[in-house]
């Protein structure tokens, strides 16, 4: 059973003052998948806040995905990348690289998108946009893959052969 953490990057929902839309759509995706989201919580755009945060998820929770969403764009408030990239200890290219690329079928505004990705001992942290939409499509991107990534990481798939 894969376990998944959400957490939303918005000032205004923080405040109550937006629906937190994105994380429904993540946590709607997640389910649907099989896996179990144990926690989901919205902070201020704070890199500190967030950064500690996905510490606490990772290493305390032991989650296996951590989700975010929101603060990856180019808003000085924006520092949800800056967050993961102050706790991750190997980065996962592959997975960003993805997630731009598709994404670019939809908008052009995607490559505006800061997102990163990385493993932090045996969870993956990964950034998405704050857009419902954006972060339906970047995560219906990656979906397929990150099963087996977790597989590997957990050391519960030893090699990649495809059966
Ligand atoms: N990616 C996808 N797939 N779809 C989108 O609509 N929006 C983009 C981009 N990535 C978008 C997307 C836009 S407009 C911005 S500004 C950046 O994500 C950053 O969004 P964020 O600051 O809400 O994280």
């Amino acid at each position: 059973m894969i376990t998944v953490g959400i957490l939303t990057a918005s000032d205004r929902g923080a405040a109550g003052q937006r629906e937190d839309r994105s994380g429904d759509v993540i946590k709607e995706l997640v389910e649907k998948t099989g896996w179990t989201v144990r926690r989901r919580e919205i902070l201020p755009d704070e890199m500190e806040l967030i950064r500690d945060r996905l510490v606490y998820f990772t290493d305390e929770l032991k989650l296996n995905i951590i989700l975010t969403t929101g603060g990856t764009g180019f808003s000085p408030r924006d520092m949800t990348p800056e967050a993961t990239l102050a706790v991750v200890e190997r980065l996962t290219p592959g997975i960003t690289e993805t997630m731009r690329a598709e994404s670019l079928r939809f908008t052009k505004k995607a490559m505006l998108s800061r997102a990163q990705a990385g493993i932090r001992r045996q969870s993956l942290i990964i950034n998405l946009p704050g857009s419902p939409s954006g972060a339906r499509e970047c995560l219906e991107a990656i979906l397929p893959a990150l099963a087996h990534g977790i597989e590997i990481l957990t050391g519960a798939a030893g090699d990649c052969g495809r059966e």
